[in-house]
């Protein structure tokens, strides 16, 4: 049975290399670092049988603190003290709830509750970055301690379209319409780029950050090769730890390049805690108040807080699939891969030597990504380039765990803007290098689309 399920695999998509066929039980989703469990805190479990007992303390407290809720004034205790100025939000986990991924605002009457909104105007700044909006900076931050102006709110209006599938069904999507709402200093710049991102679930960071730089570069040089109109770009981004850029991993558009960045990057963006990797107060010159505003404690992160944070984030499990051998999913994967999805929602990595957290070194592991850049097409732009990436790419995002977003999260909002209302929405969203891709599933049996939707529900 598994045999002919092999065969099956293979012969679709005609490229043996990496398109191993999966059998689950024995390749768990995240190799040594796979729970489970599958209920509400299936994006929370610590691997902790493979931590070294000197080890777990400081990740107990890397936990603490990405659950914690930031107070203002070290006058309560300085570990926990330093929110804002400005802020969008006072803990890690507010946004990124039980670990999980953020959700859109139903319409432009609710708040952003657990996503962001980046600026910037056209150019870039001195490390190749986007160039801050000249007063509201790279992020709209909605709060102010008291005293200090919150920068304004972001308010997102859904604009929707009916498409048909060949089978004659109908989906509904919508897009988001970006504007603004209460702007404490006078009207942002005109031709202002927007970016609303909603917060990825924050599991499988250190199994991603130990697949080599090689590897992934071989994926690139493969794409291209295989000359199916898929070919991902690296994105290369500024390294504040090593002082030039290195090759982007993390955001929607591959951003950030390790961990610890994107954690100093949300300290200092979304709750403005300044730590020693993003030493700088997140106050714009023109915001005059919010810059006199004085602190006691400075970095308010120490590095040992950072990297216990750090840690946290490496120790988290991946989620084990759930129902593989069932026949509507063993036929959906097949489906999955006969529609070049796997071409950038890569089945197999291989993680490499990891120094920084040896456990997670030598791991075969099924994230399906191939953390890439690709250009996704007219419909997913947002226009703005991020380092590397145009306004039109976007980094293939992991879709291990997927299936239990619903059960985590209670929505099943998909995308980088959380525009997809379900895995089918987000599908019919893909254009550009997944056209393609995307022409498969607008062609399919209402039968094989039921297929391939529950393979993603058993991811
Ligand atoms: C206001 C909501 C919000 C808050 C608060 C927030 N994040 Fe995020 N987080 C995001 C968004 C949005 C992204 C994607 C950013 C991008 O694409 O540029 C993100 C990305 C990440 C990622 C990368 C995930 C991936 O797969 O690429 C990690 C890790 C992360 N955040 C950790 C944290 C930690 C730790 C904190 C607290 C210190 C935090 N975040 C606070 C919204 C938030
Ligand atoms: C050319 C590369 C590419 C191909 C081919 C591709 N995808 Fe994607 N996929 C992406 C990128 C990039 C995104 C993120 C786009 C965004 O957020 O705007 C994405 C997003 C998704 C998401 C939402 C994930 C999330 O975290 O929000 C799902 C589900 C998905 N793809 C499934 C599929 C399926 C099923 C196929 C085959 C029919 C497929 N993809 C083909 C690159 C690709």
């Amino acid at each position: 049975m598994k045999k002919t399920h092999a065969l099956r695999i293979i012969a679709l998509c005609g490229s043996m290399a990496l398109f191993v066929p999966l059998a689950p039980a024995e390749t768990p989703a995240g190799g040594e670092f796979t729970t489970t469990e599958n209920g509400r805190n299936a994006y929370t479990h610590v691997v902790w049988g493979k931590i070294p007992p000197e080890q777990r303390q400081v990740i107990l407290e890397g936990r603490s603190l990405v659950r914690q809720t930031w107070a203002i004034s070290p006058s309560v205790d300085p570990e926990i003290a330093g929110l804002g100025p400005t802020y969008n939000r006072p803990s890690c986990i507010s946004c990124h709830i039980r670990n999980g991924r953020g959700e859109p605002p139903a319409s432009g009457a609710e708040p952003m509750r657990s996503m962001l909104l980046r600026l910037s105007i056209p150019g870039q700044d001195e490390h190749g970055g986007p160039r801050p909006e000249p007063v509201y900076g790279d992020q709209l931050n909605e709060f102010g301690v008291p005293g200090i102006p919150g920068e304004g709110e972001a308010v997102l209006d859904w604009v929707a379209h009916v498409e048909k599938l060949a089978d004659g069904s109908v989906v509904e999507l919508r897009r988001p319409s970006v504007g603004f709402r209460k702007l404490a200093f006078g009207p942002i710049a005109a031709g202002v780029l927007t970016s609303p991102r909603v917060a990825p679930p924050l599991y499988g960071m250190g199994l991603l950050e130990a697949v080599p730089e090689n590897h992934l570069l071989a994926i690139a040089e493969e794409q291209k090769r295989e000359g199916r109109g898929v070919s991902g770009m690296p994105n290369q981004v500024w390294n504040a730890a090593l002082g030039k850029r290195t090759l982007g991993r993390f955001g929607w558009k591959a951003n950030q390049p390790d961990t610890r960045q994107q954690i100093a990057g949300a300290l200092a963006g979304d709750m403005g805690l300044t730590s020693p990797l993003a030493p700088a107060p997140n106050c714009p010159e023109a915001q005059t108040a919010c810059r006199a505003w004085q602190n006691d404690v400075h970095p308010e992160i120490s590095a040992r807080a950072l990297e216990a944070m750090t840690l946290y984030h490496y120790a988290l499990a991946i989620p084990a699939r759930r129902n593989a051998d069932a026949a509507d999913v063993v036929r959906g994967e097949a489906l999955f891969m006969a529609a070049g999805c796997a071409s950038c929602h890569r089945p197999v990595l291989q993680t490499g030597p990891f120094p920084a957290f040896p456990a997670l070194s030598g791991q075969t592991i099924h994230p399906y990504t191939d953390l890439l850049l690709h250009d996704m097409g007219e419909g997913l732009a947002d226009d703005r380039p991020d380092h590397l990436a145009n306004g039109r790419q976007w980094r293939t995002p992991p879709l291990w765990g997927i299936g239990l977003l619903a059960t985590v999260n209670e929505h099943t909002s998909l995308l980088h803007d959380g525009r997809a209302r379900n895995p089918l929405e987000a599908i019919l969203w893909h254009g550009g290098e997944a056209e393609s891709a995307r022409d498969a599933v607008r062609r399919m049996t209402a039968a094989e689309r039921a297929a391939l939707l529950a393979f993603l529900a058993s991811l």
